[in-house]
């Protein structure tokens, strides 16, 4: 069965506000359930560093956040939900990734850009106010990315150029170094509209225009009431477009409830009725997750203690692969067969492995000679580690490997078999000739 790789992290720079819910937290949980379908969600702490140097703010945003994904439904048992910085191998990740992005590609990136662009309108020094961290946050979320292989990031249009660069990451080192990253798509849900806030531009918290989703009924109410509306009067037919409050309305009801309102707007309901009507449709869907919020919330360690186990479930992805790329670029113990001549010569001489993954999440490797042609190809094995050592087997024993082996390796002709074999002797000799 092939399973596709979801993934998605939020910044844990704020409280999340229904804009949140609407347009990240409600899909993701919704498809975090369906089948065939393995998710991973975490909570970008790295990522708040960037924008954030209040220590106590990225601490209540983690939990608040991870309060917010749990009591809308995301079951942890289920899915991979963990924090990032928990992951030591993301960070060192990052590393190897920017050693292989150009910092020109970096130069164009949105957020950076904008930046540059603002300072050089205001005839400030063009980096004026940057950190290399904003500088590298492509680079970051990149590593966030491959680190698991993920197949499908769900994401704002204004991610989009991330995931691009994301997977021009993965091209480039694989072309160095061989097959192992899988390039990422960015998922784009068109029907999930960004949500307008309190003053109708959209909800966000630069603008300071938020509804936090968990506030208590009567804070909901208040804020509710704060939307901002047109001067007419009770039994003056009503825009639907334009109108911040519909449009949040929409996002909560059904097809019908919503056709209901359109009509009441055109009877001329009071704002005030239609506010009361809102208030009490978004506490529908909120109320039943309060309570389990408000819980975690006092339960800060429940809470802990979820995302630790959820680090090492991403763990025990995340460090076998990162020893796998650690040796792929020659981060590698001395004990054993230390090769004299580069890599890269031997390539251009010798044939070579390839390691790689594919989609159905299996680990493959394949000897290519130096014209590209594939002269053994294995089948899937479960881990890295597996397809290793097979390969280690192949290099030591030559032709009887190939024979002992022959059940993880699919058949590619006798051609290719006797080349394979002088392949491995010529291989087995350049390594003992050192
Ligand atoms: N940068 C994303 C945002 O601001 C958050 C994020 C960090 C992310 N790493 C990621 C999203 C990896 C998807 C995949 O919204």
């Amino acid at each position: 069965m092939s399973t596709v790789r979801f993934l998605t992290g939020i910044t844990t720079s704020g409280t999340p506000h229904l804009g949140n819910y609407v347009g990240s937290i409600r899909p993701a949980v919704r498809a975090s359930l369906t089948p065939g379908v393995e998710s991973f969600y975490f909570l970008a702490d790295y990522h708040a560093l960037i924008k954030i140097d209040e220590p106590a703010r990225i601490q209540r945003s983690t939990l608040e956040i991870a309060a917010s994904w749990l009591a809308a439904g995301l079951d942890p048992s289920h899915v991979t939900f963990y924090r990032q910085s928990d992951v030591p191998e993301i960070p060192e990740l990052t590393w190897f990734l920017t050693c292989v992005t150009g910092k020109g590609v970096l130069n164009r990136a949105h957020a950076y850009k904008a930046s540059v662009d603002k300072n050089t309108a205001a005839g400030v020094d063009p980096d004026a106010d940057v950190t290399a961290g904003l500088f590298m946050y492509p680079v970051l979320m990149g590593a966030d990315i491959l680190m698991f292989n993920a197949h499908k990031v769900p994401v704002g249009r204004d991610q989009i150029q991330h995931i691009e660069m994301a997977r021009d990451m993965a091209a480039s080192f694989n072309h160095r170094y061989g097959e192992h990253f899988v390039p990422p798509q960015a998922e784009i849900e068109e029907s999930v509209a960004t949500l307008p806030g309190l003053d109708g531009r959209k909800m966000s918290k630069s603008y300071d225009n938020t509804i936090p989703l968990f506030s208590s009924r009567e804070q909901l109410k208040k804020l509710i009431a704060g939307i901002k509306t047109d001067s007419r009067a009770p039994g003056e037919p009503k825009d639907t477009e334009g109108s911040a409050l519909f449009q949040i309305y929409q996002a909560f009801a059904s097809e019908e409830e919503t056709a209901t309102l359109r009509q009441a707007y055109a009877r001329g309901i009071a704002w005030g009725d239609a506010k009361a009507l809102l208030f009490e449709r978004i506490d529908q869907e909120i109320a039943p997750m309060r309570a389990a919020y408000e819980d975690y919330m006092a339960h800060p360690e429940k809470v802990e203690a979820l995302l630790l186990a959820g680090a090492k479930k991403a763990r025990a992805i995340a460090t076998p692969f990162m020893a796998q790329l650690r040796s792929a670029v020659g981060l590698r113990g001395l004990g054993s067969a230390v090769q004299t001549k580069s890599d890269k010569s031997s390539k251009a001489t010798l044939a070579a492995f390839k390691q790689y993954r594919e989609k159905d999440g299996l680990f493959y490797f394949k000897l290519v000679d130096t014209a590209g042609a594939v002269l053994l190809q294995s089948k899937g094995f479960e881990s890295p580690k597996v397809a290793g050592q097979a390969i280690a087997q192949l290099q030591r024993e030559g032709a009887a490997g190939i024979a002992a082996l022959q059940a993880q390796l699919e058949t590619l002709g006798s051609e290719a078999q006797t080349r394979a074999v002088q392949a491995l002797t010529a291989l087995a000799e350049a390594t003992d000739a050192k």
